[in-house]
């Protein structure tokens, strides 16, 4: 049997395990204070009020709270509630365990962060998101809450085909695509797919996404080291991948564009060797000095897999992301969806719907570029135009070291100052081919923060001494 307590204030499952209603009580309680569910000074109830939730006599109450009293569980006080002992609480296992390690990449411990991979959540739109949110909960019918299209809502698929082909010059049709928690599982999704249609493996850019080679060997897959000139990937010494993943419109990290001839060697690369072209457009929409430079995908459908994601334009927590797929490539994606989640939760992504089809996107993309284009002048203004390299686009710049400074010793020197910083070394797929840099996101700090994390950076990258 189980019981709630409601008219106490305290919202209290309780698992009446058999016992007789004392002693089932009494177990209950311990236990709920063991394992911290009631922790350390939380006022009880009255046993009146107990007494009522629980279906039990007040006198049963009060036994039970003069038991746990004894017992060094509970704390009565004359003419105030009875509270929840410090000692068992802080004895018990999970109330006394240290707070989780942080995660390896937590963000939270620094004040001024100037590493890549982040928007500055700051700006998020939450008022429009919010309103957004409420059209999507007012349309959505009672069959969208329910399971639904593993591809996704096909109201944010719609959305998407023409977005896609509006901004990003990407040809679709709403089957083609499937919404996937980010980019990573897109991925992971695609990884899967490619190797249960017999492919062994795929060249990654010799400076990348950390994660590629790893997700691509979960699934299976080996990995090819394709390397980066001034055009771009070079997949001419790629010759066994079935599949090469490359970021066409500001490469990650170097933040180079694609040249067009290396575009189209690109495609002609896939189609001499029946590979497939993974296109991550991870900051597409943010181009600076000219108009955005339209997908790869738009070049060649059959052989090239989009990926877009939100993480960048709207925040990576949303966890957003779409794969455009040619045909064939479509249902193997499916079926590896089905497998690993089922599909994407659904309010988010009717959201994401409204929040396309209402131009809120648009608008906020465009503020985040102006926005971000500032903070890419004021970076250069600080540092120079002489070590700042890849600010035609994106979030990052690659910020080339002084002669004889070590990646390392600029990281380990800011640190003190609270500010974050991170070597290009840290993106290296393959042997050292570029002199020491910095790869600086400049988004991610908050815009109060801003400015004294670039005081800092540049005074440090002035004195930082050289490593012997
Ligand atoms: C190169 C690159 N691609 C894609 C992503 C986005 O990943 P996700 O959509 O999983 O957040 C990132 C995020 O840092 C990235 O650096």
């Amino acid at each position: 049997m189980s019981d709630s307590w409601t008219t106490s204030g305290i919202d209290l499952h309780v698992e009446m395990k058999g016992l007789g209603r004392r002693r089932a009580l009494e177990a209950a309680l311990r236990e709920a204070i063991a394992d911290g569910r009631l922790p350390a000074g939380t006022r009880l109830p009255s046993s009146r009020n107990l007494a009522v939730d629980v279906g039990v006599a007040r006198n049963t109450v009060v036994d039970v709270y003069t038991q746990l009293t004894a017992e060094g569980w509970l704390r009565a006080r004359r003419g105030a509630a009875t509270i929840v002992d410090d000692r068992p609480a802080a004895a018990a296992p999970a109330a006394a365990a240290p707070a989780a390690a942080a995660p390896a990449d937590s963000r939270e411990s620094w004040r001024y962060d100037l590493r890549p991979g982040r928007p500055d959540v700051s700006s998020f739109p939450r008022s429009a998101w919010l309103a957004a949110s409420r059209r999507a909960w007012n349309k959505a019918s009672d069959a969208d809450l329910d399971y639904g299209d593993p591809r996704g809502a096909i109201q944010l698929r719609a959305v998407l085909t023409g977005y896609l082909g509006r901004a990003r010059g990407v040809r679709t049709h709403p089957s083609r695509i499937v919404v996937c928690s980010g980019f990573t599982q897109a991925f992971s999704l695609l990884c899967h797919a490619l190797r249960q249609q017999g492919a062994s493996s795929v060249a990654v850019e010799s400076y990348g996404h950390p994660q590629l080679r790893p997700i691509a060997a979960g699934a299976g897959l080996g990995a090819i080291t394709a390397p980066l000139d001034e055009e771009g990937a070079d997949l001419a010494s790629g010759r066994g991948a079935d599949a090469a993943v490359v970021t066409p419109a500001h490469q990650f990290p170097l933040g180079r564009v694609m040249s067009a001839s290396r575009r189209h060697a690109t495609l002609a690369w896939a189609r001499a060797h029946g590979a497939v072209i993974v296109e991550d457009d991870y900051d597409g929409e943010f181009r600076y000095d000219r108009d955005p430079l339209g997908a790869l995908q738009g070049l060649d459908p059959d052989r090239v897999v989009y990926v877009g994601t939100a993480s960048k334009t709207l925040a990576p927590g949303l966890r957003l992301a779409w794969l455009v797929l040619p045909e064939y490539l479509a249902q193997p994606v499916v079926d590896v969806k089905i497998l690993a989640d089922r599909q994407t939760g659904i309010l988010e992504q009717l959201t994401l719907a409204e929040f396309i089809a209402s131009g809120a996107y648009d608008r906020h993309v465009r503020r985040r570029r102006l926005a971000y284009r500032h903070r890419r002048d004021r970076l250069v203004g600080a540092l120079g135009t002489g070590p700042v390299q890849g600010v035609s686009a994106g979030l990052h710049a690659l910020v080339t070291l002084a002669d004889g400074m070590a990646e390392e010793d600029a990281v380990v020197a800011a640190a003190p100052h609270g500010l974050a910083l991170e070597g290009l070394d840290a993106y290296r797929a393959g042997p050292a081919s570029r002199p020491p840099a910095l790869v600086v996101g400049y988004a991610t700090p908050p815009e109060h923060a801003y400015e004294k994390a670039l005081s800092i950076l540049a005074k440090l990258l002035a004195v930082t001494p050289a490593r012997s």
